[in-house]
């Protein structure tokens, strides 16, 4: 169920080109980029929705900003992480750093 889950949603992010945006385009909005790419794993707020989905939500920004580059150039390795990071450009990735940053986490586990 998780994976075909995940999978719609990675075919779903190819489908849309999320992985051939620009390099340098503008950065967009952090709160529309999750709302969009993010939410169905990680939540708006950073609360997980799923299982096997880390909370990101009150996560120090530079430590979620290391982690989404290294998922785009592989030094952390996971698929589907590999393909939602591929399409943030530096600049996105330091918004929703600090956009999660400002959320809270709330103690519970996805059902
Ligand atoms: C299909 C579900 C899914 C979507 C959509 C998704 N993620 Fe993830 N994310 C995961 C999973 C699963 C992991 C754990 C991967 C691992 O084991 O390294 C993860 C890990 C992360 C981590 C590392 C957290 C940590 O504690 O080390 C960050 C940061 C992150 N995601 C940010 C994002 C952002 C930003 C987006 C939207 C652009 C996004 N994710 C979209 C499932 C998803």
């Amino acid at each position: 169920m998780f994976n075909r889950f995940i999978k719609t949603f990675v075919v779903l992010g190819m489908c849309l080109g999320w992985s051939a945006q620009a390099e340098d385009a503008a950065p967009r909005d952090a709160a529309k980029i999750v709302g969009e790419v993010c939410v169905g794993c990680h939540g708006q707020d950073g609360n997980a929705m799923v299982m096997g989905a880390p909370k990101l939500g009150g996560q120090k920004a530079d430590y979620l900003v290391k982690a989404l580059m290294d998922y785009k150039s592989g030094a952390r390795n996971n698929a589907i992480m590999a393909a939602f990071s591929g399409g943030l450009s530096p600049a996105e990735m330091k918004a929703i750093g600090k956009y999660f940053e400002g959320q809270s986490s709330t103690l519970s586990v996805p059902r």
